[in-house]
This record gives structure tokens, sequence and C-alpha cells, in this order.
């Protein structure tokens, strides 16, 4: 099938899109470029062999939406495209719900005009503010402190409804956890523009050179070593999530929105991924520990039974393969994609 897939050459996106090539899906990539590099596109068509067809358009732009859905015959949406920093989304609330908010009504409403029914959404941990329990299971509470999460919870409730209308959509909402690791031939990856908001590629740049030293954000939580814990995942694990996801679409008949978890269901503290990075890459991360951050959730690990038990979905990769692998992507493209 044919897959339009917004915001196809960011971190997550661009490696979905590989995944979803090598599912022998065909694919359309859309992207404004705000966040990503044209760069990433060569490097997804010498990864993948083949010429990807390319939209440099913006979601919010309804007639050039429109230009696409007629241009190609689209299948399914898969919509990564929006603004994803909690930070400067307190600062930008306005854009970022034009960006996140805006820009998915005009994808459905054309979706809805095109006949296009199959949709996958990038939902977020976040939505799930600070649980009482772990692992967190899809059934939790729902809470948000910042736009950045409102923001997502308003689009699954979006969908939510939409559903509701009309039942012959097919919607996923896929929670990340924490997306971390890059493509094993090193050459896609994250690259974030300025300082990194991530700890990984905050590690990673230490590890390499352009940033002297890394801020652990409290070290005296009720967690054994006292620093937060995460549900680090493979960005190649979450990718393969998508494809199946799509799978369940064409073999089943739906039901509900299929809302589910993506993560490993083991939680690492951050003083575990260091020593692990430092392990593997055998080098020394300098780091401090300082105060804690306020709104940093402690622990947040996912129970990622129900994405197995429905799309048959579990991640493979473990915390030394993310490690190695972002080292890979970090050491042989120092400056991200900016250098090439
Ligand atoms: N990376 C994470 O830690 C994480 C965790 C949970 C959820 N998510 C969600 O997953 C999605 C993808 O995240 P990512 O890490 O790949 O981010 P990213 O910034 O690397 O990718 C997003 C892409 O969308 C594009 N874009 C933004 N606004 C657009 C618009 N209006 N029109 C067209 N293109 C637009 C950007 O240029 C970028 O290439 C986001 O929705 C994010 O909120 C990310």
């Amino acid at each position: 099938m044919t897959v339009l897939v917004t915001g196809g050459t960011g971190y997550i996106g661009s490696h979905t899109c590989i995944e979803l090539l090598n599912a022998n899906h065909d694919i359309v990539v859309l992207d404004n470029l705000s966040n990503s590099n044209r760069v990433v596109l060569e490097r997804m068509e010498k990864i993948a062999q083949t010429k990807i067809t390319f939209e440099n358009a913006d979601l919010r732009d309804h007639a050039a939406l429109e230009q696409v859905f007629k241009k190609h015959k689209i299948s399914a949406v898969i919509h990564f495209a929006g603004l994803k920093s909690v930070n400067e989304s307190i600062s930008e609330p306005i854009d970022y719900y034009d960006n996140n908010i805006s820009g998915t009504i005009i994808l459905c409403k054309v979706m809805q005009k095109f006949s296009v029914k199959k949709f996958i959404f990038s939902s977020s941990a976040v939505v799930y503010g600070n649980p009482e329990t772990v692992p967190i299971k899809e059934d939790f509470p729902l809470s948000t402190s910042n736009p950045y999460g409102q923001s997502k919870l308003m689009t699954e409730q979006i969908l939510n409804d939409i559903f509701i209308s009309d039942n012959s959509w097919q919607i996923a909402l896929l929670r990340y956890f924490n997306p971390v690791g890059a493509h094993k031939s090193g050459l896609i990856g994250e690259a974030p523009g300025g300082t990194p908001n991530n700890l990984m590629p905050y590690i990673s740049q230490v590890a390499v050179g352009k940033l002297d030293k890394l801020h652990v954000f409290g070290g005296d939580y009720d967690t054994p070593d006292g620093t937060c814990i995460r549900d680090f995942i493979h960005v190649v694990d979450l990718a393969k999530g998508h494809v199946k996801a799509l799978n369940y679409f064409e073999q089943n008949k739906n039901k509900d929105v299929l809302t589910l978890n993506l993560g490993t269901g083991i939680g690492y503290s951050v003083l575990e991924l260091i020593n692990t990075f430092q392990k593997v890459t055998d080098h020394n991360i300098a780091y401090d520990i300082v105060a804690r951050r306020p709104g940093d959730i402690v622990i947040s690990y996912a129970s990622p039974e129900l994405a197995e038990k429905t799309i048959s979905w579990k991640a493979e990769e473990n915390l030394e393969d993310m490690c190695r692998d972002t080292w890979r992507w970090q050491s042989q493209n120092p400056s991200g994609y900016e250098a090439t």
C-alpha cells in the first residue's frame, strides 16, 4: 500500500520509512524541513537503494495537502509531523497548538475528503503525566502539565471522536516511551538543532566532544541509584511497531481505536544509561549531578504487553545495542547532517 509519512525526514519518521520500504510498502514523504534536512532523504535512498517520493509541504497548507492527495494514490497516513519540545511548548504555546492541533485537523479533513481512513498517530508517554505506579498500562489515567502534552492528549481525543462518528476509520494511537539509537548503517540518526533536549543525544555529543559535560538533574530520588528511570527504546524497534500496526489494519476489522504503548517494559536509570554508553563505546562521559528539575517524572516505563498481544510487536534491541548504534551514528556524523 502507499503510505503518506508526514514528518518523514525527521528522526522517527526517517527510520519508519526504511522499515516501510523493507516491508514492500510504497511511501510518499511529506515534510516542511523545519526540523530536518534534505540530506536525510539522500541517506534514506542510499540505505533503501531506491528513489523516494518527497513533498516539501507544510501540513497546515490545506491546498498543498490536497494536491499531494490528488497526485498520489494514498491508502494510509503515518503522522509524525509536529513540534516536540516540552520546554519550548511552554514558551511558544501558540506555535505548538497551531502546528500539532491545526496541522492534524487539516490532515484529517483532507483524508476524509479523499476517503483515506487508515491513520497512525505519534503519541507519547507524556499523556500519562506522573503515573502512580509502574509499569504503565494504556488504561491508566491521562493528564499532562504542558502544551506539548496537551497537544498529544487533544489529538488523541480528536481521533477518538472521529472514530465514534465514523467507524470505518482505522486509527492507531502509538504512545512512544523514550526513543534512542540509530539505524545500523550509521547513515541516519537523531540530529537535534542546538543543544539537545533529550538525554541520549546529549551523552553522545559529550562523547564526541561537542559538549563539555552532562548535567544529571537530581541524584536523590527514591530510586536505587537516586536518578530518574526511563524506558529507552531503539528507534528501529519503534519504527517496526508502525509497520505492525499497518499489518493489523489490513488483517482485522477495527472494533475500536487501537491505543498502544511502544516501550521495552524495562526501566533504566540515567546513571545506568551513562555507564552502559561508557562501557560499549569506551568513551568517558563527564557529568555532574545537579539539583532536581521541576516537573520531571521520577519513574516511567511501559507495560508493552498489549502491543505484543494485539499487533505481535515486541522490542528486540537492548540498551547496549541502543548505545552502540547511537555512537556509530554520532561518531560518523559529529555535526549531524549539517556538514554534509
Ligand atoms: N523523539 C521523541 O522523544 C518522541 C517521543 C514521543 C513522541 N514523539 C512524537 O513523534 C513524532 C516524531 O518525533 P521526532 O523525534 O521524529 O521529531 P522530529 O522533529 O525529528 O520530526 C518531526 C518532523 O516533522 C516536520 N514538521 C514539523 N512540523 C511540520 C509541519 N507543520 N508540516 C510538515 N512537516 C512538519 C519536521 O521538519 C520534522 O522533520 C512527533 O510528533 C513527536 O511529538 C517523539
